[in-house]
């Protein structure tokens, strides 16, 4: 078997609250674009606000249950932008993307008492090899100004073009699905009658800025310090 080198650095499992295995399962009532609810659950990348080298660089998901029709489906970044430039006359758009003029807020599950969003940051940055960080919770992002229009078109131009490239699976009984959490968006589309049961673990390259950030040894970590270390208006 031939294991590429990237992959052997991928040796910490980790997670913000919770637990190291995350039980992904509907609950009635829950609020939508959140893995308890039964709608469809919208294109997005994992803990947008924290910094990469905080964030989980793969998602990995194991199938229990999966009614019938119920995908998980996953947008590569790459094909979005591609697709952008292709059409003409949005490098406007593409540059804005790449510029720190949007705010993304914290994930619901980690219970604020209010919504917290993160300092201004870019959706897209890309190195001189290629490689491509996406922050992009599609139903949880803004323009740092409300009246940056190129700013909104953008998120509207990214997010319709990512959905044309969606590739879906089913997570039925015994799959296993894993997907780099910055180099596209994922999505689950609305839950079929009956019960889901999806285990999920995250993989990261290394535990050091969140150990940094929250002066705890992980793997675990707690959300407070680490919305203090990145935000200048935290709750
Ligand atoms: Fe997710």
């Amino acid at each position: 078997m031939i294991v590429h080198p990237r992959l052997l650095v991928l040796v910490a499992l980790t997670q913000i609250l919770g637990a190291l295995v995350m039980e992904l399962r509907p609950v009635a009532g829950s609020v939508a674009n959140t893995n308890a609810s039964r709608d469809e659950f919208g294109l997005h990348t994992d803990d947008a606000a924290v910094p990469r080298n905080g964030r989980a660089a793969f998602i990995n998901l194991y199938g229990l249950v999966n009614p019938p029709d119920t995908m998980t489906g996953y947008a590569p970044t790459r094909d979005a932008l591609a697709e952008m430039q292709a059409s003409g006359a949005v490098e406007v758009l593409l540059q804005a993307l790449r510029e720190p003029r949007f705010e993304v807020r914290y994930p619901i599950s980690f219970k604020f008492e209010k919504e917290v969003w993160s300092d201004p940051c870019a959706i897209i940055e890309m190195s001189e090899d290629g490689d491509i960080d996406t922050r992009f919770p599609s139903y949880a992002v803004k323009p740092v100004d409300d009246g940056d229009f190129v700013a909104h078109a953008a998120i509207a131009v990214f997010l319709a073009a990512l959905e044309r490239h969606v590739v879906n699976v089913p997570l039925d009984p015994g799959c296993f699905l894993t997907f780099n959490n910055s180099r596209g968006a994922h999505k689950r589309g609305a839950i079929g009658q009956g019960d889901r049961r999806v285990l999920r673990t995250y993989s990261a390259r290394d535990l050091d800025q969140l150990r940094q950030m929250t002066d705890a040894p992980g793997p675990i970590f707690p959300i407070a310090p680490i919305v203090a270390a990145l935000t200048t208006h935290a709750a």
